[in-house]
């Protein structure tokens, strides 16, 4: 799982490479360009021959661009508390509240911290071929319900305003979900955003999504980026999840520049 390349300008499009990175991720799930120097409406520009992007406002947007959300040390819960948030600090998948999730992120390390402030990333498909067959038995079929706010929730996220909350009603997701492009079945999983599983009793559904989360972040299904300036890191949401850690130097600055692009409804 994850491959890191270099010597590639993403200013400069050319269809070749492109067919190539996107081979590299479909095989590896989490592919880093190293050594990019992009502007917003470049980074964009760039990403969007992966797919349409796409905005999200619970981010903030860079004013150069309104589909570049930014991911920062700074931080905070403006319409909640106030208080500094770290945006994805608990495993999950991004955007499963939504009945079309992204289908990939990308990442751009503006500016990263001399030491601290990795992305963690977990293979799904691995994570799903590894359980017991009856256990795949068990939950190909079943159904979650995923909220922007779930009761679950084990990392604190952004207050939102009324009318936003409402363009984003709960989805329900199969657990076990099919890749549109490679046709393989990944755990489909968001420690965050997961509510219940339909059908089942609330200690019952606890209990599965607890034993399956822990599974699937087992060390032997994981990598670890740790973070260079310049770096575009793309990850494929249908089959891995993530999460950002903030062991980094108080005094220092992390500053992400962030594009997903469209998704399908998980089958
Ligand atoms: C995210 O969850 O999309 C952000 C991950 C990170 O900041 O490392």
């Amino acid at each position: 799982m994850a491959v890191a390349i270099s010597g590639i300008d993403l200013n400069r499009p050319d269809p070749a490479t492109h067919g190539a990175l996107v081979d590299a991720l479909h095989e590896n799930l989490v592919l880093c360009v190293r050594g990019q120097s992009l502007t917003p409406v470049a980074f964009r520009d760039a990403m969007a021959r992966f797919g349409t992007p796409v905005q999200r406002k619970q981010l903030a947007a860079t004013p150069e661009c309104a589909e570049v959300n930014i991911i920062s040390s700074e931080d905070r819960d403006e319409l909640g508390d106030g208080k500094k948030l770290v945006n994805g600090a608990s495993w999950h998948t991004d955007d499963s509240f939504m009945r079309e999730p992204c289908s990939l992120t990308m990442l751009y390390g503006v500016i990263v911290p001399s030491r601290g402030g990795d992305t963690q990333f977990v293979n799904m498909y691995a994570a799903y071929e590894a359980l017991p067959a009856e256990t795949r038995a068990r939950i190909d079929g079943l159904k979650v319900i995923h909220r922007y706010q779930s009761s679950r929730q084990t990392n604190r996220v952004s207050q939102r305003p009324a009318e936003e909350m409402a363009a984003m009603p709960e989805a329900t997701h199969p657990l076990v979900r099919t890749h549109p492009e490679t046709g393989r079945k990944a755990l489909y999983l968001n420690a965050n955003r997961m509510e219940q599983v339909v059908g089942l009793e609330r200690a019952e559904s606890d209990a599965l999504l607890d034993a399956l989360i822990a599974h699937a972040i087992e060390p032997r299904f994981q990598y670890r980026h740790a973070w260079q300036r310049g770096d575009v890191v793309i990850w494929d949401n249908r089959c891995t999840m993530h999460k950002a850690n903030a062991d980094y130097p108080e005094d220092e600055r992390r500053l992400m520049h962030r594009v997903i692009v469209a998704g399908t409804a998980p089958v």
